[in-house]
């Protein structure tokens, strides 16, 4: 062996421990990075579960914040009905009414809850209205009449300003829902498409729980009764469309009817609306 293959067999050496320090270090600066890595990657899990956690903790608040708000609402609506009746059945009965015949016209999800919620407010302005005429078993005078009308547009006064768009819904209906499309109601004596659809689809609601509920100057009507009166009135005093829906899904109509009685105490809170489904927890327990 020479001289010169010597030297060369100590440099390929020396290279190849050149080689694998560096490999070593590269080896090292890997492994740091992906230690680096690692505890970023568990510092963004943690961060996600605390976002979680907050986001979860900010929808129960919210929920328990929409459940006291129709809660006040149904009670200070129930302030106004319990003049002339006796449980308060009538708004939530004509409410769910109203909401199933606006999602069988294929309203959006988002106007179909309003409706559920806002319908209940309807005839809040009969809470300035006299119990003697309110309550008069008897037939009503003229000047009777021109009084209970009233409750429509005291009904929008007290509704009226507001910024949320529920009590915007719940002003509309209160002024439109003794409306007829034929332009023979009240107060403003509208017709066809001129009526609000919101005040269209709870005018119905609201007349057929009236017609099949006892009341203090009637007793309920049988269903079919109700039902042959509403198919006279396609076109007089209803829209063809809402009378066409609610005739269409009666039988679903009579399920929430046996649903409400069934039920010992209701409330707004009670009843959800989400997409193309109601839930209760008591209607459904
Ligand atoms: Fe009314």
């Amino acid at each position: 062996m020479g001289k010169n293959s010597l030297l060369a067999d100590s440099s390929d050496a020396d290279q190849l421990r050149k080689y694998a320090r560096d490999l070593a270090e590269v080896y090292k600066s890997e492994k740091q990075k992906r230690k680096e890595l690692d505890a970023a990657n568990q510092q963004l899990t943690k961060y996600a579960d605390d976002l979680n956690s907050a986001i979860l903790k900010l929808k129960a608040a919210n929920q328990e914040l929409q459940e006291a708000y129709l809660d006040t609402i149904h009670r200070l609506v129930l302030a106004a009905e319990y003049k002339d009746e006796d449980t308060g059945d009538h708004i939530i009965r004509m409410s769910r009414y109203a909401a199933l015949i606006a999602e069988k016209l294929g309203l959006p999800d988002r106007d179909v809850q309003n409706i559920l919620y806002a319908a209940p407010m309807h005839d809040i302005g009969k809470i300035g209205i006299p119990d003697s005429i309110l309550m008069k078993p008897g037939k009503l005078t003229d000047e009777e009449f021109d009084t209970i009308k009233t409750h429509t547009a005291m009904g929008a006064r007290i509704l009226a300003n507001s910024r949320a768009k529920l009590l915007k819904i719940a002003e509309q209906i209160a002024i439109s829902h003794h409306e007829k499309w034929n332009g023979k109601g009240y107060p403003q004596g509208l017709s066809g498409d001129e009526i609000p659809m919101v005040g269209r689809i709870v005018g119905l609601a609201d007349v057929f729980d009236a017609l099949t509920s006892k009341r203090p100057y009637k007793d309920p009507f049988p269903v079919e009764v109700a039902i042959d009166i509403i198919k006279k009135e396609r076109g007089q005093h209803f829209d063809p469309d809402v009378v066409d829906a609610f005739l269409k899904n009666i039988n679903e109509i009579l399920k929430i009817k046996s649903e409400v009685a069934s039920a010992e105490h209701t409330s707004l809170s009670d009843c959800n609306y989400s997409g193309s489904q109601f839930s209760s927890s008591r209607f459904n327990s």
